[in-house]
């Protein structure tokens, strides 16, 4: 029998797409907050599913909770809901680091950077023990396609450009380290050998695709109200 709460939500009228999109991040950032226990080390990404997991981390009162930001925005985010944050060189190795994905493919492929954040997410991703990825039902794709984000070193810009053929600058600032925010718009195909190509690139500083072996869980909200939960285990051990 449905409970008295389904019953009422089934004659809720339907959100709009956006409504329904930030319901479905803010339930994998809430499933995700549950990972999280107090002493713990905690990366946090960068992005709007992110911006719901600050409140949640935040809301369980933990006091020896230490985190480390991927981006000046969350840093002041998270520094203005009392989390503490220090520098990522200061906390040794993270128990966890959460973060959104822009497009999420079947074997666990992700491309992330939609906010330029990519390189710092790399590095913070890789500096924990696992590595959670949050989203709404809408990032998981058949497979990934063009923009693939990019940073590249300023010197010589113009040559990285011409090396990757297929590639264009952003209009936004630098990165906070002095990267240029740039998008590869080429063909994917093999996410593999595309992310060998870019990163075997000079210039290039680092590319957003991020191999299931960085990832130990994706956490996928679906439905109106976030009411479902995908949870798929990544290729990255959970111990
Ligand atoms: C920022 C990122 C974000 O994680 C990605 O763009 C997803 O963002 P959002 O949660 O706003 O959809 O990689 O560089």
């Amino acid at each position: 029998m449905a409970s008295s709460r389904e019953t009422a939500r089934q004659r809720e009228p339907p959100l709009s797409d956006d409504a329904r999109t930030a319901e479905q991040k803010r339930a994998a950032a809430r499933a995700a907050a549950e990972l999280v226990e107090d002493g713990m080390r905690v990366g946090l990404g960068t992005g709007s599913t992110v911006a719901h997991l600050l409140p949640a981390l935040a809301e369980r009162g933990y006091e020896r909770l230490r985190c480390a930001a991927t981006s000046p925005a969350t840093e002041r985010a998270a520094r203005g809901l009392g989390l503490r944050v220090e520098a990522l060189d200061e906390l040794g190795e993270l128990d966890i680091t959460i973060d959104g994905a822009d497009q999420i493919d079947p074997q666990g492929w992700l491309v992330k950077g939609g906010g330029g954040a990519h390189t710092r997410e790399k590095i913070v991703a890789a500096a924990a023990r696992r590595f959670v990825v949050i989203a709404s039902a809408a990032k998981a794709v058949p497979a990934l396609k063009a923009p693939i984000p990019l940073e590249l070193l300023a010197f010589g810009v113009q040559h990285t450009l011409d090396a990757l053929a297929d590639a264009r600058l952003r209009e936004v600032p630098p990165s906070p380290d002095g990267g240029l925010i740039a998008d590869y718009l080429g063909a994917v195909e093999e996410p593999a050998a595309l992310a060998a190509r870019l990163s075997a690139t000079p210039g290039v500083v680092e590319h957003g695709l991020f191999a299931p072996q960085m990832v130990s869980l994706i956490l996928i909200a679906g439905g109106d109200h976030g009411q479902t939960l995908e949870r798929r285990t990544g290729a990255k051990p959970a111990a």
